[in-house]
Order: C-alpha cells, then structure tokens, then sequence
C-alpha cells in the first residue's frame, strides 16, 4: 500500500496515448494485480475502474455490484452511473440477482426479451440496456459480487469477453482479500464499510475509531492519534489521508509525507521540517525543501511527536498555527497548506504538565483527538479477524499455499495480552507461517507460551555455570496474561556468574526488552525508561 504504486497506476492511466481494447485489457488486468501485490489502493483503482472495463470490452458502461454480507443486499459499488451514488437490489433480483445467486456467467443479446431482466432498476436509472454480460465475483468458493458490462457498442459480447470479464473477476475477487470490504467468512458476502482497506476490525471499539477518521477526514482539522505502540497510528494516519474528502478530495491526491520524529538529529530537525538555503550552514551546497514544503496540498504526518526536542516545538507551533514558515538561512517566509496529522504513544498531557511538551502546542494538536484502544481491549473477535488476515497475506508472500489457524489456537489468539498489539500479532503470525509444517498453524506454531522464557534465555545463558542465578524478569508491559516474574533462587540469593560483565549483562537486558518489544526501538527505550540513543549504545556488541 504504497503512495507511489497508486501515483503510478494513475500516471500511467493519464500519460498512456489512446489504447487499444487489448492494450486496455492487459493494463487493467497489470493494475489489478499490482493491486493484489499491495501496490495499490484498491478504491483508487476503483474510482476509474468502471470507465476503464468499459472501454475495455468496447461497451458503453460497467458496473461492479458487491452482495453486502450483512444484509445480502446486492450493492453497486462502482458504475458508470452519473445519475445515481448507489443502487441496491434485494437478494435475487433481475439478472445481477440470477447471476449473484447461481454464480453462473449471462451473456444476453437483447435484456428486454429476457425472463431475468427487472426492467425497474434499469428505471430507476432511466438508461436504455439492450446487450448485458454479467459474470459473479467468486472468493474463496463463495459468491461475493456480480461484474456487469453494458451495451456492446459494436456487434454482441463475444466468447473472448467472457472470457476476459472472468479473468477479471476472478482477479476482483482475489483483490477483495485485501480490503476491509471482508465479512465475516461464515456470513455470504462482503460488509461494506467504507474506505478503509487493510484495517481489519469491526469491534464496537474500533468502529467508533473509524467513524471519528471519517469525520475528522471531512474537515482540514488537526489530528491527534493516540495509542500505544503498534494499535496502528501509522495506518490509520494513512486512512485520514486517503479518505480526506476536502477540496474534493484534492487533498486524498497530494503527498502523504511522514515525519519520524524519533530519528530525527537535533540538529538537523529544523531543516528536515522546514528545508534550507544555500549556505545555510557549512556543507549546505544546495536548497533543500523540508517535509513541510513537500506535503504542500497533501498531509503532513508528525510521527511519535512527543519525541521532539523542545527547542523545536516552539517553531512547530508557529508554523501550526499560521501555516508559515521559513527555510533554514532564509529570509522568505513561505506558507504551505497541509493538513496535520501527528502521532503519540506518550501521555501528551502529562508531560505537558511535567513541563517536557509545550502545552500551547499540545492544545493546538488536539482539535480532534482519536484514542486508539489497545488490542486487547477490540475483544477476541478482531484478534482473530487480524490473525487469519496475517495468514493469508504472509501465505500468500511466503508462498505456503492456503493455511488456516487451527481451532485451538483461537482461543489462545483470544487470551494472550498482545503488550506489543497490531504490531506482535503480525510478528507472532509471520513466524508462525514460516515455522508451521503442512496446512495447519498449530498453537505451537505461535510460542505465545514460549514468550517469557525466551526472554530469560536470552538474558541468562543455559550454562551450567548459571545455575541457581536469580532470572531477571523482563516485565510484561500492561499484558494481563504473559508472566512477568522470573522464579526466585530457592533462598532467594543472586548467585552471579564469574564471567558476565554488567555492560555485557545491560546489552543482554537490553537486546531481551527488544525482542519483547517485537523489534521496535522506541517501545523498548521508554520501557527501559531510556533514550533510544542510550538504547542504541548499549546494543552494540
Ligand atoms: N487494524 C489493522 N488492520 C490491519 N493491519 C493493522 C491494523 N492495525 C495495525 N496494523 C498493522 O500492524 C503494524 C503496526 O501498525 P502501525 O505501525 O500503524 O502502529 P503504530 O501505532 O504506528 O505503532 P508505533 O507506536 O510502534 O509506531 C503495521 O504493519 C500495520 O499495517
Ligand atoms: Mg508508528
């Protein structure tokens, strides 16, 4: 789900000289299946995808129609309908109706004299259909749609459309997979739930997150995300961008630029932010335009900005309140229209108050504050909707052919804390898929219980001299269910090994807390309470 795959898609779409119908047919097939690879934005490719089946099969309209799970109302979800947002059509009815029940492919020469044909929708839309080929959308062995391509311009639908509106929609169906217009497998169908691609969840707690996104995305206001590490910030911050319907969605175009506040040098965050001048400082041989500048129109996204240093807090806040900037060692002052969006797992108040975050600025962040609930609390239906979405994307990277969770290792999804979130359930599926030997991922395939232990090991060494050692416990951050003590000497002495030097016994500690931390710097220097600059030193070997 990259910004420049989606660019290019539509680059290509607009540069491209007149087509012919099959250069038309293999870029549309190509497009799709760089979506499939997760190159694309499924909804940008849909917002032009009707026009362009259309014009593939040389036919005058296409519609691609979506059964909504929830209701088992057949819903158009993209048409060459400029008369009407939508139409929905209840279970059976017309030929969409036919073809969305009995998965069969109709080609028909002339809809008025066919028994199928419900002349009423064709009414409500007031266009004159004569030639239809409709094909069903088929996922995973159920029909989840019907492709519908109207009036052939030139003759009739030939065998070869057939065949190429299959081919189509089975690539359609394969796409679907990686949006969040999933159901639940049991029900047929798909739920429709707006643009929100690759956030799985339908908890209550996370239909309340989206429905803030939708309306924050309606407005240029400022958002603050908030969350712990991994609940999916960065997502999510993605999902305002992409779904920002102001200036018509001019905004949804322009960049996305992501600015990590953590890697960012003091010294150099200034000029990251803002850019700079020739001869600015020594070394400046050129002008740079900062991430301001470059996010013009776009989306300006302030990643773990409790992390900035407060010198430049101060020249945020300007620039967040007026819009306006100027370039390190310029004397212009420059203005850029961005919509902010920035990112926290620090508690902002707090350290508002402590006098670590400017509060002037903390106010001015959060115009619209979305709390992002941790894992945990998304209840057991998200945490296995997201597991079995994880194992169908890593299936598919790795190569593993169709895998599924073994029943027994719901439950155990269910009832581990997820400390790490999102994030260390993908870690934990990813390694899973990998390890897992035939179909099936056992509970073992997840070391969910190994966790803790791992940790030890890896602070203490299995030799013998060791033996009788007090563990040191790496603590469980907020989890309710991984064990956090280690097991005490029998008289609760620390026998220390002749050998182990403490700096070798803090870089153990360290790359442990790493690991519990499923690789992410940042979660594991705050929780060693730390810099990540400390943290980094002391990985060193
Ligand atoms: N609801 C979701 N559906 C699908 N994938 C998700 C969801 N939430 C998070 N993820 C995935 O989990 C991973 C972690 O998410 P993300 O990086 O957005 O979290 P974060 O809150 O920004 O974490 P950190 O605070 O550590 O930066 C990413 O790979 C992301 O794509
Ligand atoms: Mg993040």
């Amino acid at each position: 789900m990259t910004l420049d795959g989606t660019t290019c898609a539509r680059n290509r779409a607009m540069l491209a000289a007149p087509m012919s119908e099959h250069e038309q047919r293999f870029e549309l097939l190509a497009d799709l299946g760089a979506m499939i690879a997760g190159e694309v934005e499924l909804d940008d490719l849909l917002a032009t995808f009707a026009d362009r089946v259309a014009r593939a099969l040389g036919a005058d309209r296409a519609t691609l129609w979506l059964i909504d799970g929830a209701t088992n109302e057949i819903r158009s979800r993209v048409a060459t309908l400029p008369e009407l947002a939508e139409l929905r059509v209840p279970p059976g009815t017309g030929v969409v109706g036919h073809v969305a029940r009995t998965g069969e492919v109709v080609n028909i020469r002339d809809v008025q004299s066919d028994p199928r044909w419900a002349e009423k929708i064709a009414q409500k839309i007031g266009y004159h259909v004569t030639s239809m080929l409709s094909v069903p959308v088929v996922r995973r062995g159920q029909i989840r749609g019907v492709l519908q391509i109207l009036n052939k311009l030139e003759g009739v639908f030939t065998p070869r459309d057939d065949e190429f509106a299959r081919m189509l929609a089975e690539q359609i169906g394969r796409a679907l997979d990686y949006t969040t217009l999933r159901g639940d497998d049991t029900q047929r169908g798909l739920t429709l739930r707006g643009r929100f691609n690759h956030v799985i969840g339908m908890s209550p707690a996370m239909a309340a997150v989206y429905e803030m996104i939708v309306r924050a995305a309606q407005t240029d206001a400022t958002v603050l995300l908030h969350g712990e590490t991994g609940t999916g910030k960065g997502l999510l911050a993605r999902a305002i961008h992409v779904n920002s319907s102001h200036r018509g969605g001019a905004r949804a175009e322009a960049p996305f630029v992501h600015v990590d506040c953590t890697t960012l040098p003091d010294a150099l965050v200034e000029s990251e932010l803002f850019g700079h001048e020739r001869g600015a400082y020594t070394g400046a041989d050129s002008r740079v335009i900062g991430k301001v500048e470059a996010a013009d129109g776009g989306t300006l996204f302030l990643d773990e900005i409790g992390e900035l240093p407060l010198p430049l807090q101060g020249k945020l806040l300007r620039f967040v309140q007026e819009r306006k900037f100027e370039r390190v060692g310029g004397r212009e002052t420059l203005a850029a229209d961005v919509r902010i969006v920035a990112a926290t797992n620090r508690d902002l108040a707090a350290m508002a108050n402590a006098g670590q975050f400017r509060s002037d600025l903390y106010f001015r962040l959060r115009v619209v504050e979305i709390v992002i609930p941790p894992l945990r609390e998304r209840g057991g239906e998200d945490i296995v909707d997201l597991a079995a979405h994880f194992v169908d994307q890593f299936a598919r990277r790795y190569r593993k052919g169709t895998l599924r969770l073994a029943d027994a290792a719901k439950p155990a999804l269910m009832a581990y804390g997820w400390p790490g979130n999102v994030r260390e359930l993908e870690n934990t599926i990813e390694r899973a898929v990998v390890l897992c030997e035939g179909p099936t991922i056992s509970v073992r395939d997840l070391g969910l219980e190994r966790r803790t232990t791992a940790v030890m090991a890896a602070v203490v060494p299995s030799d013998s001299s060791l033996i009788g050692m007090q563990a040191i416990g790496v603590p469980a951050f907020g989890s309710t269910t991984a064990v956090g003590a280690a097991p005490a000497a029998p008289d609760g002495a620390i026998t220390l090994p002749d050998d182990l030097r403490l700096e070798e016994a803090e870089r153990r500690y360290a790359v442990a807390v790493l690991e519990r931390c499923d690789g992410n710097q940042s979660a594991a220097a705050r929780a060693l309470g730390i810099s990540r600059n400390k943290l980094a030193r002391l990985l060193r070997p």
